[in-house]
Parts: C-alpha cells; structure tokens; sequence
C-alpha cells in the first residue's frame, strides 16, 4: 500500500490564523482559548455527571459530524471522540487508511475537500505533522489533531483538566517529565507555556525533545528545563508523567528499553516528588517498563480520570471547532 502522499511545507501558523477553528497544536491555539476550552469541558462534565436533563447540552451539536480518521491505532481518542460528539447530540464516522482510499493513494487533499462536503469536522491520527497539516490547508472545516509523530495536543487538554481536578491550577505547579522526548513530551512543553508552569524533563541525552519547541520555549520565557538526570527532575515535583518507550511507529528503535531504563517511574523515583504528587500517563502503558505496576495502580496515580478526561475536554474541543458560539 502506498504511503499517504505529503505535500511541500505549509506554514502553520498562518492555517491556524485562517478563519476555520483548527485545533492543530496548544501552541497555535493560545492559552485564552485553551482555558475557554476546558472551562466548557469542565462544567459539560459536571452538568453530564449530574445527569440533569434541564442542564445537559446533549443538542449543541446536533445535526453535526464529526470524521475521524485513523493511520495509527488507537482505544482512548477513537471511543472518546465518539461518545463525546455522540452525547452533545452529534454524529461520528470513522475512516481507518486502510479501509479508505488514502490507503490507494487518494491524496490528503482531495480527501479534504470531499469530507468537507459531508462533515462539520476531521480529526486526524497521522505519522507526519506535514499531513495534518495538508488536511487542514484544503479543508473547508476545523481540522482536530488527534496525535501525530510530534504532537498530541488533545491529550494535554485532559491532562492540565485532571491535574487541576486533583491538585488546584496548574500555573506555577511543577511537573516533572521521565522518559522519552517524545510527542507527549512536546506537547507538554506546547502546555508549560501556554498554561505557564515548570515543566522539568529528563531525557537521554540520545532521546531530546525537538530542538526548536525547546528553542521556542525558551523565546517565551517559559520554564522549560532538560535534564538527563530523572532524580533532578523530580524532586519536589507536584506530578510525575511518563509514557512508552516506544511510541506508534518507532519499533526500529528497541534500542529505547536500554537507554530509558533509568527513567522508569518507581516507587523510588515517585518518592522524591512531593509527598502529595500525581503520576500521570496518557496510555496505553507497559507494567514494568517505563512504569512500575506498585505506581501506576497506586494511590498517586490518577491515569483513569485522565482517560475519562478525553471525554469532558474534548466537548470543549468539539463545541470550540464547530459551534464556538453556544461555548459561554
Ligand atoms: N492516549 C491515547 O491517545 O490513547 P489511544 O492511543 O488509545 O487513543
Ligand atoms: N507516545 C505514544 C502516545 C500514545 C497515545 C505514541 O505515539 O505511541
């Protein structure tokens, strides 16, 4: 099967600016809107929880739909997507690469424009940034990342929502990355400043988070540090986050198990964060590898009020893209 066809590079900056609601990376959608975001997701999730027909928004989006579309596996963002524009009163279809015609070679562009004829939103699994980007560049509707080689914005939004769930606001909190500089990493960075607290990471040295969101980072005075040591990082950190050594499509790198040994998250690493942090991880996880079975199923962790937070943000998510009006 051919690969999806990538196109030359497009500035995303100025797709981020055009008059669709792209939601593509925390960076380009700004922390005003960020916060509006969750601030609908939190109280989507209190009026859902308190199953109160009278406060339930189940029709902002009704008559919508949304497409997904999946080039990578995936549990947490294809059912939480589902079930979130499903309960707002819309619809979801779901186009996996292979079954598709992507997977024989229809470009991203053409694809764009005809699921822009038939849907009020595309949420794109990809490998490449280029391609999401493609989508979003020929699509006359909001474009949603749902992760990509180098980012994963829409799990960030559920994390800030379940640490402030658990521990207060995160600005000025410290958060303490161990692992692999991957594209949760980056997003978590995207996240330090935009909701502006310390973000430490310890990563191999082999292994860092791409140099110009670093580089990026540090332009705005965001409190960005890389470490390769995971004891620096943590202690005395309000949460503890890891995630696989080997990400979607890394599986040439087996080298990661020897160099991220260090960095799996323990019960001796978790005890030099306070005495009140938070493990997180955006799932799925490894038992034994990048975190220890006593700390992901232990009382510090909260990874599945983390899952179920997919849910609650992204109605913020869905409602920002297609009906930003009924948001407030
Ligand atoms: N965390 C996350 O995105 O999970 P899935 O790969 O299952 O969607
Ligand atoms: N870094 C992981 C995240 C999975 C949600 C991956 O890309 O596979």
């Amino acid at each position: 099967m051919p690969d999806i066809e990538i196109a030359p590079p497009l500035d995303r900056e100025k797709l981020a600016s055009s008059d669709v609601r792209h939601f593509l990376d925390l960076d380009l959608v700004g922390q005003v809107e960020l916060r509006r975001i969750l601030d609908a997701g939190r109280r989507m999730k209190a009026a859902w929880q308190a199953e109160e027909s009278t406060t339930w928004p189940g029709r902002l989006l009704n008559g919508r739909a949304l497409a997904m579309i999946f080039e990578k596996p995936s549990t947490r963002t294809r059912v939480s997507f589902e079930r979130a524009v499903k309960q707002l009163g819309g619809d979801a279809i779901v186009l996996e690469r292979e079954s598709s015609q992507l997977g024989r070679g229809e470009t991203v562009a053409d694809t764009a424009r005809v699921l822009s004829r038939y849907v009020d939103a595309i949420m794109l699994r990809c490998t490449k940034e280029e391609k999401l980007l493609e989508l979003a560049a020929h699509a006359e509707v909001p474009v949603i990342n749902g992760l990509t080689d180098r980012t994963h914005p829409c799990q960030l939004m559920a994390d800030v929502m379940t640490f402030e769930e658990h521990r207060g606001p995160i600005k000025d909190k410290i958060i303490a990355w161990s692992g692999d500089g991957n594209n949760m990493a980056t997003s978590w960075v995207h996240a330090a400043a935009e909701f502006d607290f310390e973000l430490r990471l310890a990563v191999p040295s082999e292994l860092p988070p791409p140099a110009d969101v670093i580089r990026w980072a540090n332009e705005r005075g965001a409190r960005v540090h890389v470490t390769p040591d995971p004891a620096e990082a943590v202690r005395g950190a309000d949460c503890v986050v890891t995630d696989v050594w080997i990400s979607m499509g890394d599986t040439e790198l087996t080298n990661n198990h020897n160099l991220l040994a260090p960095y799996r998250v323990d019960s001796d690493l978790m005890s030099m964060a306070k005495g009140d942090a938070v493990f997180m991880h955006c799932l799925p996880a490894h038992r034994g590898e990048e975190v220890s079975s006593k700390v992901i199923d232990g009382p510090q962790s909260v990874v599945w009020d983390e899952a179920e937070n997919r849910l609650h943000a992204q109605k913020g998510i869905l409602l920002w893209a297609m009906a930003s009006e009924l948001m407030d």
